[in-house]
């Protein structure tokens, strides 16, 4: 018993932990506590009290916050994400909030859109510490790790996700400029958050291959990560990407490629039924929204979520798994066809199917 006293005590890696050891174990001994010294260690064995330092939560994280795996052996990560609007700027603070990650090089086409970024994210954690749920000691870490600036700026990632525009040769350009004039790193994995887009199709031409690690919005709180394998894909990419997704708090679900993969395949469609519903006049759109959140149980309305997510977004994706599947179950409606047209994107122009001027959220007629 005194052996392993002695092997608690040492383990503890703070002093005031210690000192608290001390003071209850001479009152063990001495009867003065209603327990016994065996009882005591093994209750303060399985209470985190002298627990590795590695494996301690960082200050200010929430244990859903914390990261849990080693992803690259001990080593910080670097990661940059290109295009920082509405994901990149999400799914940056993501991998800030990461106590494995060092520095998140946020990229976009102007410096302004990438200041526009961070301010997004500054945004958000104020709210948390606003609310008690972050002190500003955490969040200050977590800021001073993003860097903002043109892509680049990412010479030295282990780790590159491209967020920018739903667009196969947006996309293809920029990987392969990364590629040739931009990360010096050989072993840094590219990975693109496209939402339909093939895998293998954006990876031509690159001298390696690329892997899909597609976030959702609001890519901070959402938990899953679809990592998608391309045809070029190597397994153990997948189980590297998959590692990075639990070291983000996140839970992976790995995925062949497929126009939409998983959830859009499913979720975008469903969105579109509900403009062509819309557009049919069988409801006006505060009644479809409450329709399916009542009836089915959604959070949000499926016009509603449109907005959120973007409706230039929905007809990319709608269109992406047409052109896959030749099958007129996905022709996108011509009302949204006609509503991106119009810049009317939903909440990032401020209007879509609501009105989001002066804070608020007023249906519009579109049709
Ligand atoms: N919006 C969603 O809910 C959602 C969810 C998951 C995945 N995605 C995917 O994430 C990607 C980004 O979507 P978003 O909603 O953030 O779009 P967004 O329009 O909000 O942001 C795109 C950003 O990329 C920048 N950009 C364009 N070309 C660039 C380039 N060559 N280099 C660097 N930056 C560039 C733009 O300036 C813009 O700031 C898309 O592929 C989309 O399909 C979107």
């Amino acid at each position: 018993m005194v052996l392993n006293a002695y092997i608690a005590y040492a383990r503890i890696r703070h002093v005031g932990g210690q000192l608290i050891f001390l003071i209850l174990f001479v009152k063990i001994l001495t009867n003065e506590a209603d327990i016994s010294a065996d009882e005591f260690l093994v209750t303060i064995y399985f209470t985190g009290f002298f627990m590795p330092a590695t494996m301690q939560r960082p200050t200010g994280q929430s244990r859903k916050e914390s990261a849990s795996t080693s992803v690259l052996g001990g080593k910080h990560m670097k990661v940059a994400i290109i295009g920082a609007g509405t994901m990149g700027s999400g799914i940056a603070q993501a991998f800030a909030m990461c106590d494995e990650v060092e520095t998140v090089y946020l990229c976009d086409i102007k410096e302004e859109f990438a200041q526009g970024g961070f301010s997004k994210i500054k945004k958000q954690l104020d709210k948390r510490v606003a609310k008690g749920k972050l002190d500003q000691a955490s969040e200050d870490k977590v800021l001073s790790k993003v860097k903002t600036g043109l892509n680049t700026i990412a010479t030295d990632p282990d780790l590159v996700v491209e967020a920018a525009l739903e667009n196969m040769k947006i996309k293809q350009d920029c990987f392969r400029d990364l590629q040739d004039n931009i990360v010096k790193n050989p072993d840094c994995i590219f990975a693109s958050n496209t939402s339909s887009l093939s895998i293998t199709e954006i990876g031509t031409g690159l001298s390696k291959p690329i892997i899909g690690m597609h976030f959702f919005n609001p890519a901070p709180v959402m938990k899953l990560v679809e990592v998608i394998k391309g045809a070029n894909t190597p397994d153990d990419m997948v189980e590297k990407v998959k590692n990075i997704a639990v070291a983000l708090g996140k839970s992976p679900v790995q995925v062949n490629e497929a126009a939409g993969f998983v959830v859009n395949r499913i979720l975008v469609p469903m969105i579109n039924e509900a403009i062509c519903v819309y557009a049919a006049g069988t409801s006006d759109i505060a009644g479809i929204d409450t329709a399916m959140k009542l009836g089915c149980n959604h959070p949000m309305g499926p016009l509603e979520l449109g907005d959120y997510i973007g409706l230039d977004i929905i007809l990319a994706i709608m269109d992406v798994i047409f052109d896959e599947t030749h099958d007129n179950k996905y022709a996108a409606s011509p009302l949204l066809r006609k509503m991106v047209r119009a810049k009317h994107l939903g909440v990032k122009t401020g209007i879509g199917f609501y009105d989001y001027s002066n804070g608020g959220k007023v249906p519009v007629d579109q049709k």
